[in-house]
């Protein structure tokens, strides 16, 4: 069977990377959780104290540290999931907090960190094969990708799951805040200059807000089929 490049686009927790993740799993494919990567070089500016007061970003000293901002992904057998590393560190749980969600839209709209994790993402799907989540797959990354998903869920379902899967982990969570994240992060994702967030004209849209993990998983076989 020839091995394809599937790019699944769309808003933040619509259950993107679980359906990807599991999609990977089940056909023998490498995932490529791109969302991962721009919470790593948040991370990185984090820990070297790189937002101004009003969560702008110091972009002039990132650029100059760019060069040290080395991410990876390595297969954990436990969780049967790839975790994100960050210049050899685990980064998985630290990438995740509400403190990196906050300031990881700024950091997605600078374009020579887009151009840096772009240029990555090619070319870890060089060799087809790969299921890749992000916004800008289908558009920017891999225009030509045989099978192209762009996810959408309403901002109340997707808090809802962003607030369920932070308590299941026993994280402090406040559905309110959570819902104002979310939608914020949809309006500087969408708004943004540098590949902002839009459906492919030829991708197939997936609108999952009232759909269960089972039927999601269904449909996303029957379209995988359809492309090999
Ligand atoms: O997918 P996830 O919500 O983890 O992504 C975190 C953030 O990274 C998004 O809100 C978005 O700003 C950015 N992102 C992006 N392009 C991608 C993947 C993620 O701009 N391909």
């Amino acid at each position: 069977m020839k091995k394809i490049v599937i790019a699944i686009d769309g808003f933040s927790s619509c259950g993107k990377s679980t359906m990807a993740k599991d999609l990977a799993r089940r056909i023998g494919y490498v995932y490529v959780d791109t969302g991962a990567m721009y919470r790593s070089v948040t991370l990185f500016a984090l820990n070297h104290h790189l937002f101004n007061e009003d969560g702008s970003v110091k972009a002039d000293q990132l650029e100059k540290l760019m060069p040290e901002v080395n991410i990876s992904f390595k297969f954990n057998t436990e969780t049967g999931r790839p975790d994100t590393y960050l210049n050899g560190v685990c980064v998985e749980n630290d990438i995740r907090g509400m403190e990196v969600s906050s300031h990881v839209s700024p950091i997605a709209a600078i374009p020579f960190v887009r151009e840096a994790l772009v240029a990555q993402q090619q070319r870890m799907g060089g060799d087809k094969g790969i299921v890749m989540d992000g916004r800008d797959i289908g558009t920017t990354v891999f225009p030509e990708a045989e099978l192209k998903i762009f996810v959408t869920a309403s901002a109340e379902v997707r808090a809802q799951r962003r607030y369920d899967e932070l308590k299941a982990k026993g994280a402090e969570a406040n559905y309110d805040d959570i819902l104002k994240n979310v939608q914020e992060r949809d309006y500087i994702d969408t708004h943004r200059e540098v590949s902002p967030l839009r459906k492919a004209d030829d991708a197939l849209e997936l609108d999952n807000s009232h759909m269960t993990i089972e039927e999601q998983n269904a449909w996303l076989m029957q379209r995988f089929e359809q492309a090999t």
